[in-house]
This record gives structure tokens, sequence and C-alpha cells, in this order.
């Protein structure tokens, strides 16, 4: 490799095996919505019902289409020299109402195996390539029928949840070896069961993200128990979930009240989750203790944080085998009390977050504040919370607004400010990082932002039926990256 001329630029390069990738997720990008028998799931529902919940109302109906085009997809993948490649399972093309009853009673095979050989040959055609697949079995597609008989808000879920895990392993494990359970649970519990930003788009305020959150883990757990105990000794795979979470800092890091209102803010973001799975089977203390009160001065009689029974605490404990985190920006906090009156998760812990306005947006509008950085520190707290975990940076990645120029140079500039962070947290931080996932192989269909806000390392025509992919710059270069098992920079 050649040096750089620039006196304090060298090669960073990456420990053996480092695993370079890219993810997307099944609703995001297969269209195919009712093809060969898919059932329901609550995107359909909710895309279809309009109402401006989504940006021109628009559908992943066709999104790129990779149900019928994954030799395109796989060109890409191939293209990149991806070591790794992170995909969804569509949890209703599978099991069309979500159960694993259904299709065994009425013997539907002709359902089965069409969802089954789709992801076969996905899974086929990375190993054939040397690409090893990390799969997520549940990326916010709830089939309609389970949302339908009160979704994550019941506890009658974490059954159905492990069946179809269960399913999964046996149908795929065989070749699968990384498994995601649930992807940000997180910000499902919050976006969707809260504030009703998404499906099934009714907030409940103060209760929608503990109630489901609490079922979302003992779901997960439940799960990790199943593979552990009847798949892992043959199938030798690791399963986790994949926590979103922003870096969270004092406003003024001199204050020891805006430290704190930065730890509370980092327990409702990633240790809600985190800690229970990683630590002790329980939440926060400082979450429980600010629910709590809050709760009593709204007149609860307890508090809105559910409780898990001993038994659930001891299933939930070390349910994991590696840290998997999808960092996209950094906050600011600073402390700030609450009213009772605001009924809502996000004011139980007496804190306003919000960016530093010097940090640039990746895209007008958007949420996404840059802050390489952040990550660095954000790795670190995770090493340090969670007693040196395995990590995988399961996703990260910066959008463009639409029309995005092939010629993503500052976008790139994100991304190598990024992977040089990376670097020093395994060299100077001693984290133990094993991957990295670029978010996302194709500009797919952002949720409620529909295609407006591009993510891809490849462009989507999405104007064109044939629904072309063709590479921005920043493809060019994390090709190089991957190639290299490094990059050029400065520490
Ligand atoms: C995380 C989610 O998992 C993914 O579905 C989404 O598109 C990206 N964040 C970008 O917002």
């Amino acid at each position: 490799m050649a040096f750089s001329s620039t006196l304090n630029h060298e090669e960073l390069t990456f420990p053996e095996g480092f695993c370079w990738g890219a993810a997307t997720a099944a609703y995001q990008v297969e269209g195919g919505w009712d093809a060969d028998g898919k059932g329901p799931n609550v995107w359909d529902t909710f895309t279809h019902q309009g109402g401006d919940r989504v940006f021109r109302n628009q559908t992943a109906d066709v999104a790129c289409g990779s149900y019928a085009r994954w030799e395109e997809d796989l060109k890409c993948i191939k293209q990149l020299g991806l070591t790794h490649y992170r995909f969804s399972l569509s949890w209703s093309r599978l099991l069309p109402d979500g159960t694993t009853g259904f299709i065994n009673q009425k013997g539907n095979c002709f359902l089965k195996i069409e969802g089954i050989d789709y992801y076969n040959k996905m899974i086929d055609d990375l190993l054939a390539n040397g690409v090893t697949p990390m799969v997520t079995l549940y990326h916010f597609d709830l089939p309609q029928h389970l949302e339908d008989q009160g979704g994550w808000k019941t506890g009658a879920i974490v059954e159905v949840f492990d069946a179809y895990a269960q399913f999964c392993f046996g149908t795929f494990g065989d070749r699968v070896k990384l498994w995601i359970t649930i992807n940000e649970p997180n910000v499902l519990a919050f976006c969707a069961y809260e504030k009703g930003l998404f499906p099934p788009g009714i907030p409940n305020p103060g209760t929608g993200a503990y109630q489901t959150a609490h079922n979302m883990i003992k779901a997960h757990a439940k799960a990790w128990h199943s593979y552990d105990s009847l798949f892992r000794k043959k199938q030798n795979g690791q399963v986790s979930l994949a926590f979103f979470s922003p870096w969270i800092a004092p406003a003024n890091p001199a204050s020891v009240t805006d430290q704190e209102a930065a730890k509370r803010a980092m327990a409702l973001a990633l240790d809600l989750f985190a800690k229970p799975i990683f630590i002790d089977g329980d939440y926060p203390a400082v979450l429980k203790s600010q629910v709590a009160a809050m709760s009593k001065k709204q007149g609860y009689l307890s508090s809105r944080l559910p409780e898990f029974t001993e038994e659930e605490k001891r299933m939930i404990k070390g349910s994991a085998d590696f840290f998997a985190v999808q960092y996209y920006t950094t906050r600011l906090a600073k402390h700030h009390e609450n009213s009772e009156k605001e009924l809502n998760c996000l004011k139980d812990i007496d804190v306003e977050i919000f960016p530093d306005p010097s940090w640039q947006v990746s895209q007008q509008d958007s949420w996404i504040h840059v802050v390489p950085w952040g990550l660095r520190k954000l790795l670190k707290y995770i090493k340090d919370t969670y007693n040196n975990p395995v990590i995988y940076i399961t996703e990260n990645g910066f959008p463009q607004g639409d029309p995005a120029p092939l010629d993503d140079t500052q976008r790139w500039e994100y991304f190598r400010q990024t992977i040089q962070e990376l670097y020093k947290a395994i060299h100077l931080d001693e984290v133990s990082l094993q991957g990295y996932y670029v978010w996302s192989l194709l500009d797919n269909f952002e949720w409620t932002e529909g295609y407006s806000s591009r993510f891809g390392l490849y462009c989507v025509d999405f104007d064109n039926p044939d629904l072309p992919r063709t590479p921005y710059k920043s493809a060019v270069e994390y090709a190089k990256v991957i190639q290299n098992n490094g990059i050029k920079g400065s520490l």
C-alpha cells in the first residue's frame, strides 16, 4: 500500500477478520407486498390507509423490488466486496398470520415454501460468494394479524415470537450463524406505541413505550433461551438484538446537573433495554425511581414502568451473545424539571435534549447531525458499562435528500471520519469492536420519510420500472476500504 505524502496521515489497518457489512430490512427493500401468499404486516396496512402519515403517502408495495431482484442486490454486494450482509426476514412472508400454527393447520405448503425459498436462495448465494449473512428476525414489520390481537401490548406475543424464532432457527440456522431477534426495540416502543408515529399509529403517552418494551425484552430473552437450549449445540451461532443509540453528552461538561441529566438520557435511550439483558435482568435504578415518582404525582397507583418477576429477571439476564448497536447521531442534555402534567415517557427523566446548532446536518431538516466522534464515545460507554462485550455496529449511515447526487463526496467524508473513529475505538480505547455495517446497501423506503431520504450506497431510480441500482461515490470508496481492510487517516 502506498503511504500518503501528508506526514500525519497513515494507513489505519483494522484487525484481521474485521467484518465490513451493509444492511437492509425486508419491508424497506423487498416490495412484493402480497406476492405468493405473503400475509399483510402493519406497515402494509398503515401505508395503504394514507392519511399523510408517510411522506406523500408513499408505500413500500414495490420499494427496491428486492423480492424479484435479489440477483441485482447480490451484484452490488459483490461489487462492494462486503464480508457481511445483514437483512431481515419478512415475518408475514414466512408465516402469513404470524403464527406457526396457521401453516401447520392448513398444511399450506405452497405458501410456506415460497417464503422460505426466497430466503434460502439469498443465504445460499451469500455463502457461495464468501459473504456471511446476519439475519434479523423482526425489523418493525409485525404481521397485521398479531397487531389485531394487541401486538406488543399483550404478554401473549412473547410465546408467538418465540415460536417464530424457533421456526427460523430450525429452517435457516444450519447456515445462518449471526442472528438479531428484534431490530431497535427502543425505537419501535417509542415511535410506534408511545407516539403513534409508526403503526399501529395510536399514541399511548406515558405507558405505550414501557409496556411494549417490557414484552419485547421478554420475547427476545425467551427466543435466546430457545436458541441456547435447542439449537446452539448443533448450529454454533450467536444471537442478540440491535439497539438504536445516540451518544448523549452533557450540554455543559463542567456542570454536575448536566452530567446527571446526560446519564439519565442514556439510561432511557439505551440502558432501559441493555441493562436487563447484559447486566442483571432489571431496569436501571434511576429510571425505576424517576418513573415511580412521576407516576405517583400523576395519581397512578403503581409505576407506569412495569416490573419483572424474579423468574423473568433470571431469564433475561445474560440473554445475548454480543452487543449490537446502531449509531446515527449525538445530542446534548441538560437538566430540565418536567411537570407531571406532561404525560410522556420522554418527560419522565427531567432532561431537555437538543443538538449543538454548530453540528452539520446530513440533509436539510434531518434529525441526523453528523458527529463521528460521538460514535467513539458511545463505544467506550458500552465497553465500560457492559463489561467489554464484543460489539457490532449493525447500522450507521447518512441520508441525502432526493434527488441525491451520485458524487456524494461530502457524505463519504462523514463515512471516512466515522471509520477513523472506529479505528481509534479499537486501538486507543481497546473496545472489542468486530464489525461495522453501513445503513444501507440501497436507497429504500425510509419509514415515515418514504423515498425522500436516501441512505443507500447504491442509488435506486424509483421512477424507472426496472429499479436500476447505481453506485454512489461512497460505494466506490467503501469498496476500497474493505479491500484494504482499512483507511488512510490520522490519530
Ligand atoms: C434504523 C432502522 O433500523 C432502519 O430501518 C432505518 O431505515 C435507519 N435507522 C435510518 O433511519
